[in-house]
């Protein structure tokens, strides 16, 4: 009986929240948009793949419309603003490399249709795993090599409130030139295939990246409302190098 009316009131609760989320949503209220931006200073072209978790809409198209999956050519010329969509996001961003474009067939050379891929459509694959809009525009991200490493990702917020820590986290190497020759991929890339001798070493050489699923960065975050989350393919090696010397310190 206790139960029963506490499930009550909880339901009770539910729908009130919900109205008021609805309501606020229709006033416009609900949270600001988050920009994903994306950026390629890899020396060669890459084929991001941006992918929502199961029940959440997609990161359907860049500002000027043009769908997800395009190439984006390299030396820093390959740079798309997305917007996450209103409401709690979360899902990954790869980086494909070497991939075959297929005609679509609408007559237009833009390649959005992405065929077969040297790296990226499987594991060895570097994943950047962002959540945005949770509680009070609550953000998390981090750069996993779980599944190995195909291309050096960091991640940098932008916009976000003084007092909060969001922190450019990842790993600026090139992990791939790098790796022993028996955890290196069949058509490029390191580790991945549960690899516990590439695991450790992947975490000596990136601390702020997870290497397994209980892993956890070195740099600790606490993010909150950033506009924007940027995604930097091949970064400059200064660009984490900072953070990484003060954690020694
Ligand atoms: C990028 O720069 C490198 C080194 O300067 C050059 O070898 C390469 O061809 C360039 N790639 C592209 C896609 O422009
Ligand atoms: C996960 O990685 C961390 C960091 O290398 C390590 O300390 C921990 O033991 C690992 N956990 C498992 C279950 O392998
Ligand atoms: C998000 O991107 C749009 C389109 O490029 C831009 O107008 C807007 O200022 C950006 N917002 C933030 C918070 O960076």
């Amino acid at each position: 009986m206790a139960m029963s009316s506490s499930l009550a009131v909880e339901a009770v609760m539910m729908a009130l929240l919900l109205a008021l989320a609805v309501v606020a949503a229709a006033a416009g209220q609900p949270t600001k948009t988050v920009n994903l931006t994306l950026h390629n200073l890899c020396p060669y072209p890459v084929w991001p793949l941006v992918t929502a978790n199961a029940g959440v809409p997609s990161v359907p198209t860049d500002a000027d419309g043009e769908p997800v999956g395009g190439r984006l050519d390299g030396n820093g010329s390959g740079l798309a603003t997305l917007a996450f969509p209103l409401g709690p996001w979360l899902g990954r961003v790869v980086a494909r490399t070497g991939c075959a474009p297929v005609d679509d067939g609408d007559g237009e050379d833009d390649a959005v249709v992405v065929g077969r891929c040297a790296t990226g459509d499987a594991p060895p694959v570097t994943v950047a795993q962002v959540s945005v809009g949770g509680p009070e525009g609550r953000a998390a991200y981090s750069v996993s090599l779980v599944d190995g490493f195909n291309v050096a990702i960091v991640v940098t917020p932008h916009g976000f409130p003084e007092g909060h820590r969001c922190p450019t986290l990842g790993c600026a190497a090139n992990l791939a030139a790098e790796c022993p020759v028996g955890a290196r991929g069949p058509r490029g890339g390191c580790g991945g295939a549960s690899s516990s001798e590439a695991a450790a070493w992947f975490k000596a050489r990136c601390p702020d990246t997870r290497t397994n699923a209980t892993d956890v960065e070195a740099t600790p975050q606490d993010c909150v409302a950033p506009g924007e989350i940027k995604v930097v393919f091949c970064p400059n090696p200064d660009s984490v190098a900072g953070h990484h010397a003060s954690s020694l310190a």
